[in-house]
Parts: C-alpha cells; sequence; structure tokens
C-alpha cells in the first residue's frame, strides 16, 4: 500500500484484515512509526481495533523504503494524496507520480498496480508512459477507486456499496483484483470492470452529484428563507420520492473536508480541459453556491449581534462533519475566522478537532467544554453535527451566555425546545 494516509492507512488495515500481508508504505516517518505501533494518526471510529489487530498479527507492517515495496509486494496500490494545486483548480499528481518513481526502478518482474487515490481521468494512460520509461518489465497499471467515507471508512472499506476497476484489455488486474477482493465478491458486492477512463471518472462523477446535492438543497434554502418557508419541511417531503432521497439534502453551512471541494475543483478543471462546459459551468456553480454558505452563515451572526465588532460568539463544531477530526476546507472553522476577522471575540470546542484546529487557526480562542464556549456570548452558533451539541439543555446555556440567539448551521437542533426555554432560532 504505497501512501498512508487515511485511504492507504484504512485500506492496508481492512486488507489485512481480510487475510492478506500487507505492507504500508509512506515517506513520513513519524507516520510509518506511528502505525507500526498500532496506532491510529487521524480519528476514525473502528480502525485502532482493526490496525493493532493485524499488526499483533503479524499481518500488517510498515516500511518508508521502497525498495522493500518492491521486492513484497504481489499486487500495489497507489493510495497517496491529490491535493488542489496552488493557485489553480487542477490536481497535483505529484504524489502520484513519485510513488511510480519511486517504485518502479526497484521492480523485478512484472507487475500489476492498481490505483486508489481519485484522479482526472486520463491519468492511468500517463502513469503507464511514465513507468515505461523507468522499467524493461512490464508494468500493468488499472483503475479501482475509493469511496470510502470519514467516519465510516472501515465499514465502507470491508463492505462497498461496489467496487469498480478500470482495466487495459488483455491485463491480469481484474484476475488479481478478484483474488484481492474474493470475500467481498463472495457476498455478491457489484463489480464494475470498465476501460480506465470510465472508472477514473465513476469517481469524480460520484462525489461531483453528492456536491450538486447539497448545493442544490442549500440554493433552495435561499429561496426558503426569502418566502418564509421551511427547507428542512421540504427536503423530508421531497426526499420521499426514491427517485430523490433524502441523503445528502442537509441544508445548512454546506460541504467540506479533503475530498468534495477539492474533487468538484479537479473535475471542473479537467473539464474545461476537454472542452465539456456544461459540466465545466455546472460544478462553477455548485462550488459557488457552497462558498456562499459560509459568507451568509457570518451574516446572520452579525445580524445576531448588530455588530461583530467587539461581540463575543459562541462556535460549536470545528471539524467538516461530526465523528472526524478534519478541519481541512471545514465550513465551521473557516466561518469561525472570518467572524473573529470582522472583530468579534470568537470562542470554539469541538469533541475531536481541537489540535487540529489550533494548528490552523491559532488566534482563536479554544474553550475546554461547549457550555466554556458558550459563557458570555451573545450568539451561541452550531457548525458541526455533533451529538453532544444536539443534546444540550438550552437552560444550561441559558445560565452561561450573555444573549439569547441560537444559529443553527446544520439544521440540527431541536427548535421547538429551545424556543420554549425562550431563545431566539435562527437556521
Ligand atoms: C466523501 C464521499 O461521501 C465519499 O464517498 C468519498 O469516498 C470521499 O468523499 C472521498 O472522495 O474520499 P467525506 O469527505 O468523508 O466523503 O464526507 P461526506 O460524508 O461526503 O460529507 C462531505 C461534506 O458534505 C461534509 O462537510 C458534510 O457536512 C456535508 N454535507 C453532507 C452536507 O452539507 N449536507 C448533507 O446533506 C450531507
Amino acid at each position: 500500500m504505497l501512501g498512508t494516509g487515511y485511504l492507504g492507512a484504512t485500506h492496508a488495515a481492512c486488507m489485512a484484515e481480510l487475510g492478506h500481508d500487507v505492507l504500508g508504505v509512506d515517506v513520513d516517518a513519524s507516520k510509518v512509526g506511528a502505525l507500526s505501533e498500532g496506532k491510529v494518526p487521524f480519528h476514525e471510529p473502528g480502525l485502532p481495533a482493526v490496525l493493532r489487530r493485524n499488526v499483533e498479527a503479524g499481518r500488517l507492517r510498515f516500511t518508508t523504503s521502497y525498495e522493500e515495496a518492491a521486492e513484497f509486494g504481489e499486487v500495489h496500490f497507489i493510495a497517496v494524496g491529490t491535493p488542489q494545486r496552488k493557485g489553480e483548480f487542477a490536481a497535483d499528481l505529484k504524489y502520484v507520480n513519485s510513488v511510480v518513481d519511486s517504485l518502479v526502478p526497484h521492480l523485478r518482474g512484472d507487475t500489476v498496480i492498481l490505483g486508489k487515490s481519485t484522479v482526472p481521468v486520463g491519468t492511468t494512460d500517463l502513469l503507464r508512459a511514465r513507468a515505461r520509461g523507468l522499467t524493461g518489465h512490464t508494468v500493468e497499471f488499472a483503475w479501482n477507486p475509493e469511496f470510502l467515507r470519514e467516519g465510516h471508512a472501515v465499514v465502507d472499506t470491508l463492505e462497498p456499496d461496489r467496487l469498480v476497476l478500470g482495466v487495459e484489455e488483455g491485463g491480469r488486474a481484474e484476475e488479481v483484483a478478484r483474488q484481492v477482493y474474493a470475500p467481498m465478491l463472495a457476498r455478491d458486492t457489484p463489480f464494475f470492470v470498465t476501460d480506465t477512463a470510465t472508472a477514473e471518472l465513476v469517481k469524480v462523477s460520484a462525489n461531483a452529484f453528492l456536491a450538486t446535492k447539497i448545493s442544490f438543497i442549500n440554493a433552495v434554502a435561499e429561496v426558503c428563507e426569502a418566502a418564509g418557508a421551511d427547507v428542512v419541511a421540504l427536503a423530508d417531503a421531497i426526499g420521499v420520492d426514491s427517485r430523490i432521497g433524502r441523503r445528502f439534502l442537509g441544508a445548512g453551512v454546506g460541504f467540506g473536508g479533503g475530498c468534495l471541494p477539492k474533487d468538484i475543483r479537479a473535475f471542473m478543471a479537467r473539464s474545461g480541459e476537454l472542452g465539456a462546459g456544461h459540466m465545466h459551468g455546472l460544478l462553477r456553480e455548485v462550488d459557488a453556491i457552497n462558498m456562499g454558505r459560509r459568507t451568509r452563515m457570518v451574516d446572520v451572526a452579525r445580524d445576531a449581534c448588530g455588530t461583530l465588532l467587539g461581540a463575543k460568539v459562541a462556535v460549536l463544531g470545528c471539524a467538516f462533519k461530526p465523528d472526524s477530526d478534519d478541519v481541512r476546507d471545514s465550513p465551521a472553522l473557516n466561518i469561525a475566522g472570518q467572524i473573529q476577522l470582522q472583530g468579534a471575540a470568537v470562542s470554539v470546542y469541538d469533541p475531536e478537532a481541537m489540535d487540529n484546529s489550533r494548528r490552523l487557526f491559532p488566534t482563536l480562542d479554544y474553550a475546554t467544554t461547549a457550555l466554556e464556549a458558550c459563557e458570555g456570548a451573545d450568539a451561541v452558533l452550531v457548525l458541526t453535527e455533533w451529538r453532544q451539541f444536539r443534546e444540550l439543555a438550552p437552560a444550561a446555556v441559558g445560565a452561561v451566555a450573555r444573549g439569547r440567539t441560537l444559529i443553527d448551521g446544520r439544521n440540527c437542533m431541536p427548535r421547538g425546545e429551545w424556543e420554549a426555554a425562550g431563545w431566539t432560532y435562527r437556521t
């Protein structure tokens, strides 16, 4: 497993759980050190137990040596990141390229490499050509995208909705993948074998669709707000239609994280390059709607406080979603930062993401509990729908806050209870 970040560490542990012998490779020695001791360097429910179990059983090891990896692997998975390029929308393929450059010269025979990273369509062909210049052996590339969600990574990996594999004609990749994923295929997990361009596009299209669904409901929310309608009741009513579906119709401060935002931008850039103008235009709008939600939330907070200058604002939630400590492109943290820049004192609390938030935004005031964050607050903002925030007692918050405005950025709070306790509820 080449790369042991979120995707690679999870996939490595889960492949060992299936009974395979796995070697995880990373250039980051501290990550390799932690994982070798059975420690997961991020918050993912259930993963520490799977990792520890397989490290202890001797099925799972980690190294920084590509030479060792080349010797060890019958099949290699690429699981490194493909971040947004600085100052551009396109994906940066430097880590994927560097894996190929580091591994391929050490290969001692014909090899199958399965790519899992999210890449722009056409990448598999580029990597194949790149590898050809580095070795005399045949290196077969296939693309095997990953659909796991943070917070559900183990179950999504071990019990996926589907497996997708993009292959070259006449190669061995399908046979190899069938062996690797045998337990899942035995359970009749749908397995789509396609050409490599289709497989690459399946992944980005899935994320683009989810992002579009969220931005759609957020655009409807804007209309609801102007017309005095209730977007949550509306989502419930349209969501029962199975053609529409209720999931990902959660209106609020929008999507963030290490995947959806950068993936739709990379897809936008690649569509533009390919002359597919409609996808480019659609995703531009999806992105603009999403980013607009953050500004709108700052406006609502300003309106509630009269002015942000000198106000005290409590922000509950920093992670981009609950059950995660990930703050990459987090709407919550971004909003907290914008409110502070406009002159408010912002006190934030998150059950898991405090350390990561502090690193990114050291100037915010970090409380040790949700109630401490609310002390003296003119307005309380809920920006990540952690269960413990939904269960907060309005009277307890009222005892420490100065104002009585609850701003629900995720449409997750029990509105009736808060209003009954004398709070003004805004969303
Ligand atoms: C997403 C996809 O759901 C995975 O299938 C995919 O494998 C992954 O990206 C990836 O490409 O690696 P993830 O980033 O873990 O997974 O997060 P999601 O659960 O999709 O949530 C993304 C964002 O959308 C969060 O900020 C969440 O709060 C927001 N969201 C979600 C909404 O604003 N409204 C909703 O109704 C649902």
